[in-house]
């Protein structure tokens, strides 16, 4: 939970309504391993942050609903009776997209007010967007009584992006958006929706984010692109999901299938299993063993699924060079946004500015550096935090 963002939505929204408004807190996320299989069924090893958004939302007597976006200061109103998806809505797809689904499971969803602020950086990888459906599904859930677990809720949020933002994601931003637990990351099977919290402690290290300031578009057919590859590949295979595939499996229609579309379901075979060997060595404290897995799994990225591009790969492999950093990779979607990186603490400062100075000097631009803390999932802000 972010205090100052909780301020911020409160105080804007009195200026702008008058009535008091229900305060929710949805973070991003950050997956230490496990990228680009939670829609192959696979395992992901997400953790909520304490970056997120902050939503001040009530019930409206007027026949409009009102969404004010305080960093772009952008209002957006319509009818809860009437919504399609916009052509170009950026954000107001993701919260019309979620009020879309509601009424999709038979919701009564009436007019609403409300105020969003984020300090998630936009195209980070970070999750915003699964940060923003989940604080409005939470918010709609507790104002108009409807019931939801957790578990449909984040189902809610994931269709609104499938059919309002034109992104075929996985589940793994939504669920550790909104199950996230203080100081854990989530061992997550996307098959059964269900995870195993870890308790994180990375001893003479910690984690480091490196922002290339890349912005990715995922809507951009290469994300789907990939997905439909993955379906393909599985279903050539008779299977419901790459994730009961073996390199084996894969090895007997090498000829039915191209080389790139080999080295993609290779891919997520073998980061399927870094996910289960990253665990491993996180309940044996074996942090040499994480940073190599994190190295591997960039390499996966970069070279077979082709996800990476030329700036993040610059910043893996000045990591590589240095030897107070473990491991480093791309993180999220890809083609832009951070990578997270596995830095001994004393030497955080140091590898920071050494970074930023080689980042700048090739590229003609800063990069921009942060540290989480892993935080608790979606949350009502209690009165008294208010
Ligand atoms: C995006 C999607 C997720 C996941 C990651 C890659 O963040 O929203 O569902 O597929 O990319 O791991």
């Amino acid at each position: 939970m972010n205090k100052k963002l909780v301020k911020e939505v409160k105080q804007s929204f009195k200026e702008h309504f008058r009535t008091k408004p229900l305060i929710v807190f949805s973070p991003g996320r950050i997956n230490l391993i496990g990228e680009h299989t939670d829609y192959n069924d696979g395992f992901a090893f997400p953790a909520a942050i304490n970056k997120g958004i902050a939503l001040a939302i009530s019930k409206s007597t007027s026949n409009v609903s009102s969404v004010y976006a305080l960093n772009k200061e952008e209002i957006y109103a319509f009818d809860t009776s009437k919504i399609k998806p916009l052509v170009d809505g950026g954000w107001r797809n993701y919260v019309i997209g979620v009020v879309a689904e509601l009424q999709m499971l038979g919701k009564q969803i009436g007019n609403f007010d409300s105020v969003f602020a984020g300090n998630i950086p936009g195209g980070a990888g970070m999750s915003s967007s699964a940060a923003l459906e989940n604080s409005f599904v939470y918010g709609l859930n507790d104002l108009f009584d409807l019931g939801l677990t957790k578990h449909q809720m984040i189902l809610v949020s994931q269709k609104a992006e499938h059919n309002f933002a034109g992104v075929k994601c996985g589940i793994m931003d939504q669920y550790a958006s909104m199950f996230g637990i203080k100081k854990s990351a989530l061992l997550l099977d996307c098959r059964t929706v269900e995870s195993e919290p870890f308790k994180i402690d990375f001893k003479d290290y910690k984690l480091m984010l490196i922002n290339s300031n890349v912005k990715h578009d995922l809507s951009e057919s290469a994300y789907n692109d990939r997905r439909k590859v993955c379906e393909r590949v599985s279903e050539l295979l008779h299977l419901d999901a790459l994730r009961d595939a073996s390199k084996e499996d894969l090895d007997r229609i090498k000829t039915d299938i191209s080389e790139e579309d080999y080295q993609k379901a290779l891919y997520v075979i073998n980061e399927n299993n870094r996910v289960k060997q990253f665990s491993e060595a996180i309940k044996k404290d074996d942090i040499e063993a994480l940073g190599n897995l994190l190295y591997q799994s960039h390499e996966g990225l970069s070279t077979n699924y082709k996800v990476s591009c030329k700036e993040l790969d610059f910043l893996v492999d000045r990591a590589k060079e240095n030897t107070n950093v473990l491991g480093a990779r791309m993180m999220g979607g890809g083609f832009g946004g951070c990578t997270i990186n596995l830095v001994k603490k004393d030497e955080f400062k140091k590898f920071k500015k050494e970074v930023s100075k080689r980042f700048r000097a090739t590229f003609e631009y800063d990069c921009s550096v942060y540290s989480v803390k892993l935080s608790r999932g979606t949350q009502i802000v209690k009165k008294e935090n208010n």
